[in-house]
């Protein structure tokens, strides 16, 4: 037996034209082209186009639009999913309910545009209120905003969200890409393969990491206090949210592509105070845990400035996780095209420790 590679950290298990991660020199290219380059350039309808067909495509926002009105009409198939308590529970239900038609590009489109109307929907009904029909001429960012918020949102916070859902979109073999990849390896449909990678994704170690970011910036309360609770929190033996990461041992480059998307946006003195204290902690962060952790290069990663960013969106923190998937959804579709044209059955083995006979 091969060298033995818990949670095949560094191993290489396929080959891939959608995106890379480069932790050394904090690289993220989707199909070619740096992640700062795109966010705010491409909309996610023609980001999402990109990688599922290797061209933008003019008529996708369209087609996007007639899906999440489709899905609209799906909705009361499954009244109970609005009433569960996990968001991530709902959309998983919702996406694992529909018909795979077998065509890929179909159900992609399906499970793209059903994720953002379930997400509101849940949020509507958790806050008492009805849901709200998408409009199919809206932009993707757009209608999300507004089936949440039942208002249209200003161009600026549309905008951001927009270029938040491209940053995320792609981030290579991730645990739910590969949770979808591994499905797809069976020749098994793509809303199969969706339905585990929404499971995978609920997990804390993956995409639950922005509430608690908000969490922790909420008891910093304010800049000048960040050294110090970062200093303590530490001497507690607690991580600090929102900074490290697998690969990276350089800063995230989508922190900064965040960054940049909330310095643009016109905010609020509320927003502009809470930028200002998440500016504060990462620097403190990086300070101490450079100190702490010389060998190990610590630095903030996408999930810190999520945390801000969807906030000042007006998003609840609730919803954090599920809005990831609704960006993440579409490279996860590219990643199961991608590998029922040119995978092989994903099958590792394990090493066995029990009792022989
Ligand atoms: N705060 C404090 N210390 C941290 C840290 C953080 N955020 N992230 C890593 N470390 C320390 C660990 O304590 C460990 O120290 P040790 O070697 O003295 O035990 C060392 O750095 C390596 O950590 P490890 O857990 O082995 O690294 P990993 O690559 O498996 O972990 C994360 C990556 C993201 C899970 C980790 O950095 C983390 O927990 N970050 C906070 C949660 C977060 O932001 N998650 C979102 C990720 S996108």
């Amino acid at each position: 037996m091969k060298d033995l590679s818990i949670g095949l950290e560094g191993v290489v298990v396929a080959e891939t034209e959608l995106s890379h991660v480069d932790g050394l020199e904090g690289q993220l290219l989707i199909r070619g082209q740096c992640v700062e380059a795109i966010a705010g350039n491409l909309t996610f309808e023609e980001c999402a186009a990109l990688l599922w067909t290797g061209s933008t495509s003019p008529d996708f926002r369209e087609k996007l639009g007639r899906s999440r009105f489709q899905a609209w009409h799906q909705l009361s198939r499954q009244p109970q999913l609005l009433t569960l308590h996990n968001p991530m529970d709902a959309i998983r239900g919702f996406v694992g309910g529909f018909d795979a038609t077998g065509d890929l590009f179909e159900d992609a489109l399906t499970v793209t545009g059903a994720i953002p109307v379930m997400v509101a929907a849940w949020s509507r009904r958790k806050n008492g209120e009805d849901p709200i029909e998408p409009d199919p001429r809206a932009s993707h960012a757009e209608d999300f905003l507004q089936m949440i918020r039942n208002k249209s949102a200003n161009e600026s916070k549309i905008a951001a969200l927009d270029a938040y859902l491209v940053t995320v979109i792609d981030h290579s073999l991730n645990a739910s890409t590969f949770a979808a990849r591994v499905v797809a390896s069976t020749r098994s449909d793509l809303i199969s393969a969706i339905t585990a990678a929404i499971g995978a994704l609920k997990g804390p170690l993956h995409g639950g990491a922005p509430g608690p970011v908000l969490d922790m910036l909420d008891e910093v309360g304010e800049p000048h206090r960040a050294h110090g609770w970062v200093r303590a929190e530490l001497d507690k033996g607690n991580r600090i949210m929102g900074m490290g990461h697998r690969i990276y041992r350089v800063r995230d480059p989508r922190a900064l592509v965040l960054e940049r998307c909330i310095d643009r946006m016109s905010t609020s003195s509320e927003t502009a105070e809470r930028i200002k204290l998440a500016k504060a902690v990462e620097s403190a962060a990086l300070k101490e845990l450079a100190i702490r952790k010389p060998d190990r290069k610590l630095c903030a990663n996408v999930e810190f400035y999520t945390a801000v960013l969807l906030e000042a969106v007006g998003l609840p923190r609730n919803l954090f996780s599920p809005t990831f998937a609704v960006g993440r959804v579409a490279g996860w579709c590219a990643h199961v095209m991608e590998e029922q044209r040119c995978g092989k059955l994903i099958r590792p083995t394990a090493k066995y420790v029990g009792p022989r006979p």
